[in-house]
Order: C-alpha cells, then sequence, then structure tokens
C-alpha cells in the first residue's frame, strides 16, 4: 500500500456516497453491490431531511428533539455537530441538483414528523425524498473522474497488517474474487433490518459490514438498539416491506384498531405522533390481537403529488388508500447502534472508517429522530470524506497482511428461522426469556453462517441492558409499566 493507493469506500447509499464526493479529489474506489441507486436503504427513504430552516427555527431546538427522541442517551457533541451542520448539508444537496419540495410562495415546504416540535422536513418530490437525494449523488459521483466505481462486489474480507485495515477482498457477481488495496477503507454498509422477520430495508441490508468489521476486532457501541418502524405495509409473506411514511400521520392520518378505533387514544399525549417507539409497540399489540390500520383517506386528490411513493406500493398490493385504511405492521427499520466511531468516522481499528447506519457515534442515542438518517449520512460521510481527503496514507511497510473473512452464509432455511427468531425476541417487545432462548439456538446456528454470529452479538448486548430504555423496551422491567406494557 501506498500513500495515493485509493480510498476505499464500500457502500453506494448516500453516507458512502456523500464520503467519496467529499473524498476525492483524493483517488476513491467505490465498491458497491447494484449500480446506480439501486438496491441501497437510502433510495427508499421516504422520510426527509430534517434541518433547521423555518422561521424561528434553530440547531438548538433540533438538538434537542433529538436528545429527547434519544432518551437522552445520545452523545451530544455529535447531537449538536449533526444539527448545526444541517442548513449546510440541505444547501450543499441543493448545489449538487436535489430539487427540495417549495410552497407557493417558493419558499422550502417543511413538513413535521413525530418528535419533531415544528415543522422541519425538507422533502424532494415528496415521499420520494430518498430517491431524489439518490438520483443527484449518483450523478455526481459520476461525473467526477476520481471516483472509480466497480458494482456488483460483495465486499467479503478485510486485509490487516500491523493491525491496519489495508485493504478489501470482494466476490464479484460473477463468482470470481477480487483483492483491492488501499490507504484507507470505509464501510458505508448500512443496517440490519434484513435480519429480522420484517423489515423497511432491502433484504440484503444484512449487517454484512458490521459483521466483517467486528470479525477483525472493531469496537461496537449500543447495538442493543433497533428502531421499529410503526407502519409497513403489511402484506403477508413479504419480507422487506414497503415503508408507509410517518408523514402520512403528520398529515393527519390516523391508527385504527381492527374495530376501527383510535389505537393511539389515551396511550401518550402527541397521541399518532408519539414517539416512534411507543407507536410501534402500540401497533405490534393490535397486530397481535387483529390488525392495525393506518386510514389517509382524507388525503384525497394530493395522494399522487404528495404520496406517490406510498401510493404506488398500496395499489401494487390491491389497496387503495384512497379508498380504505391502510394495513400496517411494524417493521425493523434503522440501527441506532453499530461500529463505535468518532465524529471523523474513525473505529477502533487503524484504517477502518464507518459512515452512516453501520457507524455509531452516538448521535441517535436509545432512538432516532425522524429525518435525521440521511442528514447523518450526509454530514458525517462528508465529514470523513473531508478528513481522509486531506490526510496522507500509511507508507508501505511491505509484509503479507492477514485476511478476515465473513465465513459462509446461513443457508435459506437457516436464515428464515433467524429472522424468525430475532423477530420475535429483538422486536419491540422484549425480555430476559426469549432474548436467552434466542440466544441459546443462534449458538447452535452460528456455525452454520456469519449473519448467525453477528445476530448473537445484538442478542448479548440487549440481554445486558436489564432496564428498558428507548428503542429498547423490555416487558420484563417493571420499572416500566404503563399502557403499552400491560396492553
Ligand atoms: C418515514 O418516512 O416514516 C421514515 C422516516 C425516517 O425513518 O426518518
Amino acid at each position: 500500500m501506498s500513500g495515493d493507493a485509493p480510498i476505499i469506500v464500500v457502500g453506494g447509499g448516500i453516507a458512502g456516497l456523500s464520503a467519496a464526493l467529499a473524498a476525492a479529489p483524493a483517488p476513491v474506489l467505490l465498491l458497491t453491490r447494484r449500480p446506480g441507486a439501486a438496491g441501497a436503504a437510502s433510495t427508499l427513504a421516504q422520510g426527509g431531511i430534517a434541518a433547521a430552516l423555518g422561521a424561528g427555527d434553530t440547531p438548538a431546538a433540533h438538538a434537542r428533539d433529538t436528545c429527547v427522541a434519544g432518551s437522552h442517551h445520545n452523545d451530544v457533541a455529535m447531537v449538536e455537530l449533526l444539527t448545526a451542520s444541517a442548513p449546510a448539508a440541505i444547501a450543499w444537496l441543493q448545489a449538487i441538483g436535489v430539487d427540495f419540495d417549495r410552497d407557493a410562495d417558493g419558499r422550502l415546504q417543511l413538513g413535521r414528523e413525530g418528535g419533531h416540535d415544528r415543522a422541519r422536513i425538507a422533502h424532494a418530490g415528496g415521499d420520494g425524498t430518498g430517491a431524489a437525494v439518490m438520483r443527484a449523488l449518483v450523478a455526481a459521483a459520476r461525473a467526477q473522474p476520481r471516483i472509480r466505481r466497480i458494482a456488483g462486489c460483495d465486499v467479503d474480507a478485510l486485509a490487516v497488517r500491523d493491525g491496519q485495515v489495508v485493504g478489501v477482498s470482494a466476490t464479484l457477481d460473477d463468482g470470481s474474487r477480487q483483492r483491492f488495496d488501499g490507504r484507507a477503507v470505509v464501510l458505508a454498509t448500512g443496517g440490519i433490518g434484513g435480519l429480522f422477520a420484517a423489515t423497511s430495508n432491502p433484504a440484503d441490508a444484512d449487517g454484512g459490514g458490521l459483521a466483517l468489521a467486528l470479525a477483525a476486532g472493531a469496537a461496537a457501541r449500543d447495538l442493543e438498539f433497533v428502531q421499529f418502524h410503526p407502519t409497513a405495509l403489511a402484506v403477508p409473506g413479504l419480507h422487506s416491506l414497503p415503508l408507509v411514511t410517518e408523514a402520512l400521520r403528520g398529515a393527519g392520518a390516523r391508527l385504527l384498531d381492527r374495530d376501527g378505533q383510535p389505537l393511539m387514544a389515551g396511550v401518550h399525549p402527541l397521541g399518532d405522533l408519539a414517539p416512534r417507539d411507543i407507536v410501534a409497540r402500540r401497533v405490534a399489540v393490535a397486530v397481535h390481537a387483529g390488525g392495525a390500520w393506518l386510514d389517509a383517506r382524507h388525503i384525497g386528490v394530493a395522494w399522487p403529488t404528495a404520496f406517490p411513493t406510498v401510493l404506488a406500493a398500496c395499489l401494487a398490493h390491491a389497496i387503495d388508500p384512497r379508498l380504505q385504511p391502510i394495513p400496517v405492521t411494524p417493521a425493523a427499520h434503522f440501527h441506532m447502534g453499530g461500529l463505535a466511531t468518532d465524529a471523523d468516522g474513525r473505529t477502533s481499528l487503524p484504517g477502518l472508517f464507518a459512515a452512516g447506519e453501520v457507524a455509531c457515534n452516538g448521535v441517535h442515542g436509545a432512538n432516532r429522530l425522524a429525518s435525521n438518517s440521511l442528514l447523518e449520512g450526509v454530514v458525517f460521510g462528508r465529514r470523513l470524506g473531508q478528513w481522509l481527503a486531506a490526510v496522507s496514507g500509511a507508507e508501505n511497510r511491505g509484509g503479507e497482511a492477514a485476511w478476515v473473512g465473513l465465513g459462509p452464509a446461513l443457508p435459506p432455511p437457516a436464515l428464515q428461522r433467524l429472522r424468525a427468531l430475532m423477530g420475535a425476541a429483538m422486536g419491540p417487545v422484549r425480555n430476559h426469556a426469549g432474548l436467552q432462548a434466542a440466544l441459546d439456538e443462534c449458538e447452535g446456528l452460528a456455525a452454520e453462517g456469519w449473519q448467525a454470529g453477528l445476530a448473537r452479538a445484538l442478542l448479548a448486548a440487549a440481554l445486558q441492558r436489564r432496564r428498558s430504555l428507548g428503542a429498547h423496551y423490555r416487558d420484563d422491567d417493571a420499572s416500566m409499566a404503563g399502557p403499552v406494557a400491560a396492553a
């Protein structure tokens, strides 16, 4: 490896592309599983990007809401960095071509979502924000000659020399293997929703990057905190479920039980816009009791312009949300935990960096505030890329690198079993007995594939945290008796 070896970025979502664009003019090698924006969880994001841009709003108010949502488990310095950087992140995205929605006076149209004390969310193309942002980022990366992209690459091993990560190897779509040397390796591989029975993520958001870094000895943080989105479209038999955006509840949609009664009545003062974990638990209980629905019929003629993505997903499953309530279910949505990183994306392993959902710098605490995830990807991805561009690479000290690999993947039936276990034990409501039983079964599965080893780490972290906090809710924590616990 030499000082002019490329910076390797693994992952083509919002964090990876933001890091790659900021790291160029240094040479960047971008390795992605799929071409363009396809397959990235960022592309599916229906929420927008939170930023204190409205009259009277401030980064401090945005930071306050972020910490309340995170149950004050957040790293306050990271939160302040995120919210102070948010307006500039929006401006940068506009500069590369993202056309955020505007009101009749030409001002940015700001929406409201759960946990925000005011309208603060910028959208592009209504509920198609993730796709709009990804289109602009992919185009910008294609126009940047210092970024070389190789798609169809499944990175499954890290090269480590003298304690420093110096490259990766990948299985390519044609089954061949290829090794890449770099002066830094950035993991921007997304979340772990694919390990659960139902997820709003793409199915291959399976935590591979996280598992790989843990196998190489990188430190993890807050692995037990997984956010469940309360309203994924309930399609029987489907694993990766279309999201039914929270912005619909921001626009007045109401959750109903099987008798058509308001689901959130008497549960929380904010009703349908209560913190996401509270709504997710309530919906989980209702689904168990026969079903939960979101009534958004009042959106009426605005459906195709304001919520085109949800409308299309519903119609594809023969549900017309203009005429009928939408069946919903909670789904694994976002991992607050991940590889422990600092503000510049450094992990505990020299040469290894992380950005976006795979990383955890403490910004989200125990529960992420709505529309802070695309923001995190841009802010911390760019910071990391700028930092890497400014520092020179380590000198080539020669010698053979040792390889740390993921090992075999679970065969499909075992993966199915693991997802069921994780959905039941690590879902919106947890307890010692369920977590321990799942962990015991995972011990056996771990010999069959790496996903079970990762699940073991998540279950162990959840077992260790005996008290409920944020998205980690334990119904065997006597201090937490309440309307949802009792339901
Ligand atoms: C949503 O649109 O409901 C999801 C937004 C987010 O997860 O931030």
